[in-house]
């Protein structure tokens, strides 16, 4: 398994000034309405498919979702196109009945604390999605800067959405932590020499600097303790 990296050197001490949050799975879990929504596309398509390998979806670009539900069947672009817009068209129904009841436990304290502590609060998201997500959830003026994969050259694993968000809050990744619940983004965050945090099973984030179940009760200080405590 990929092992935790060390984004500055021992004797130096950890300065934290921003945290860049993942948001399916982290702020808000929208994994049951994107099985929904790629089960009846599947079923229409006549592909199998089931929850575990929606779950092998997690942190995934919708077309790299959809190249892994193909599998080996080979398409032609533009029906791959009208794929990925009908599954997006099914999304955007379900997308429309989110609230802010729709935050994950947790999540508005911690943002609570960052505002009051000063520390810069960015999105960086694999979803295409997220500007209508987080206006949805009601998190709009609660961030500095939200990013996507589309905005930079390669999807996650790649740390580039990383490195674009430090960019877009203006700090070094080293001063940043990353919160992230797919292994792909995990990866990502490590490679863009961030601290860590990973929320889910040690098997799916076990890389990351510090492993949380989720958020709910996190503490700040508590969490940038662990970060402290964890090289
Ligand atoms: C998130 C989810 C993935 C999803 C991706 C694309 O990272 O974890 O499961 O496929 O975003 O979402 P979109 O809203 O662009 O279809
Ligand atoms: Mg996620």
């Amino acid at each position: 398994m990929l092992q935790p990296q060390f984004p500055i050197p021992d004797a130096e001490p950890i300065v934290i000034r921003g945290v860049v949050f993942d948001m399916d799975g982290v702020l808000t879990d929208t994994l049951e309405f994107h099985y929904q929504t790629w089960q009846r596309l599947a079923d229409e398509e006549n592909i199998p498919f089931d929850r575990k390998a929606n779950e092998a979806l997690r942190g995934l670009s919708r077309r790299d979702s959809l190249m892994a539900i193909l599998g080996d069947r080979m398409l032609g672009e533009a029906i791959v196109e009208e794929m990925l817009d009908r599954k997006n068209r099914y999304f955007l129904e379900f997308i429309q009945t989110m609230t802010q009841d729709h935050l994950l436990p947790g999540v508005l304290d911690l943002l609570q604390e960052l505002r009051s502590d000063g520390i810069r609060i960015a999105i960086a998201s694999a979803s295409q999605n997220v500007d209508l997500v987080t206006r949805q959830l009601g998190l709009t003026d609660w961030v500095d800067a939200i990013t996507n994969v589309y905005n930079v050259p390669h999807p996650k694993p790649a740390p580039d959405v990383f490195l674009y968000a430090a960019e877009q809050i203006g700090l070094p990744p080293h001063q940043c932590i990353a919160i992230e619940d797919a292994e792909s983004g995990v990866k990502a965050a490590l490679d863009a020499r961030m601290w860590v945090v990973g929320l889910g099973p040690q098997e799916r984030v076990g890389a990351a600097h510090v492993i949380l179940s989720n958020l709910n009760s996190v503490r700040w200080k508590d969490l940038l303790d662990k970060i402290q405590c964890c090289r």
